[in-house]
């Protein structure tokens, strides 16, 4: 029982922020409003994308802390996480590298992982129509990001770099990186295996994600409904059921009194839990609260046992 206590204690504490620290960090999560195999990469420096690992794709950078975790935590399958920034959309097209012909989006993206080394860029591999593809992605200056790719062999074939999405002095193109003639794509002269391409973003306005707003149901989703019920079911602890209201007897100091649920007890129970003890539940303490929610946050979770007569919308 106690090793559920903990799992459980571990889970309410761990509902916060992710932050990068000395070295770049990869994670794999649901994102709101982008698609479900987006890769986050944050950086030491702030500088954070996020990666469509099913075309290889940029899609969107921000500056800022990392991400919030919340949504991951929240109910049973998750929802999807934010981002802790403003993201500015690259509006790049899909796979804008391409094999053979600028404007042809590739028949066959296969991911095939990615490399980490220390303090470095990470590095995502893919299999580009049959051509094996490393892709790295920095920030050397604000509003402002550079795309490698590394080809892994020779080709015959010409690799193009769709810019659509940008002007023509938006873009500086690497070492050898030359444009076509109608300026729609840069390409890279055979014999040569390495494409950066630097876009500068300044001017795009930064997008906040629509946040969620926060109510006393997701709270209690969120932080008590691994232990209370609303349907009467006695979990670890009590029932919210009913609870609004009722005569109750706890323990305080090991003396047996009698009390009426109101806002000053619940806000007790999740401040001070061990102040007063339901009677018969007084082998499994429940943690507190105070360092986790908000005072307003409480007061949400006062109205929300206050109104729910245990049945969930
Ligand atoms: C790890 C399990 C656990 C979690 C998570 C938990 N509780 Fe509890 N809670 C208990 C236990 C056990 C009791 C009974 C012992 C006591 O009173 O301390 C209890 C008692 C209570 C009581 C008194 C109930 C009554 O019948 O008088 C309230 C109110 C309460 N919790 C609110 C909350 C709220 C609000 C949350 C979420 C923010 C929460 N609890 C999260 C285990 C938990």
């Amino acid at each position: 029982m106690s090793g559920i206590v903990l799992l459980l204690l571990a889970q309410a504490a761990s509902a916060v922020d992710l932050n990068v620290d000395d070295r770049p960090l990869v994670y794999r999560v649901a994102l709101q409003e982008t698609p479900s195999r987006g890769i986050a990469v944050g950086y030491p420096n702030q500088f954070n994308y996020v990666l469509d690992s099913v075309s290889l794709t940029p899609l969107y950078i921000w500056t800022g802390g990392f991400l919030n975790l919340d949504g991951e935590l929240k109910g049973r399958g998750g929802n999807p996480c934010s981002i802790r920034g403003a993201r500015i959309e690259l509006n790049l097209l899909r796979s804008p590298l391409r094999f053979g012909d600028a404007s042809r989006e590739p028949e066959d993206t296969v991911f095939t992982g990615y490399r980490r080394k220390g303090r470095e860029a990470p590095v995502f591999q893919a299999e580009i129509d049959g051509h094996q593809v490393a892709m790295r992605l920095w920030s050397e200056a604000k509003n402002q990001v550079t795309i490698e790719y590394e080809l892994a062999e020779d080709r015959k074939k010409g690799v193009y770099f769709s810019t659509a999405g940008f002007t023509k002095e938006a873009v500086t193109p690497g070492e050898g990186v030359t444009w076509l003639a109608d300026d729609s794509a840069l390409t890279l002269p055979v014999g040569k295996r390495s494409f950066r391409v630097t876009l500068d973003l300044t001017g795009r306005k930064g997008l906040m994600m629509k946040k969620q707003k926060i109510t006393g149901e997701l709270l209690y989703m969120q932080y008590c409904s691994a232990c209370h019920s609303l349907n009467g079911l006695k979990m670890i602890g009590p029932s919210f059921k009913g609870l609004w209201g009722k005569t109750e007897k706890v323990l305080v100091k090991g003396q047996s009194h009698e009390l009426v649920v109101d806002a000053e007890y619940i806000k007790r129970s999740v401040i001070d839990p061990q102040h007063d003890i339901v009677a018969g539940y007084a082998l499994v303490p429940m943690p507190s609260f105070k360092a986790i929610l908000s005072a307003e946050e409480v007061e949400l979770l006062i109205a929300f046992i206050k109104q729910g007569k245990g049945q969930k919308k």
